[in-house]
């Protein structure tokens, strides 16, 4: 299953306002819950993704872990690597992909796209 939303288009997606945009400054992260997702919101360079904040490994949080120049989050239970972009499973002990969501600025409002059923 792909899991990687920002890849969904418009029709299949469902956008919630989140935070005010100047809630998460560049460098900064903020975590929400979403229906049944649990996401980390990043802000990196004044651009914004979002990601689960479950690790698929064992399901660790995984939102605290550090980020490094390749927009990637590493796990900071046994330290397997996620492209933020899209939520892909880049190093062990992951293999499997992460939800990664679309994100879009409103009137100064970050908005998460959620997949429709
Ligand atoms: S729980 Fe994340 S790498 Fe093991």
């Amino acid at each position: 299953m792909n899991v990687n939303y920002t890849e969904l288009k418009a029709e299949q997606i469902e956008y919630v306002e989140v935070a005010e945009l100047s809630e998460i400054p560049n460098g900064e992260r903020l975590f929400i819950e979403i229906d049944e997702f649990n996401l980390v919101v990043f802000n990196i360079a004044d651009k914004i993704f979002a990601i689960s904040d479950t690790c698929s490994h064992d399901d660790n949080p995984l939102g605290d872990g550090e980020v490094n120049d390749d927009l990637e989050v590493i796990c900071p239970r046994h330290g397997a690597r996620f492209d933020i972009k899209n939520g892909k499973a880049v190093s062990m002990p992951a293999t499997v992909d992460i939800p990664a969501f679309p994100v879009r600025i409103v009137d100064g409002k970050v908005e998460i796209g959620l997949p429709l059923e």
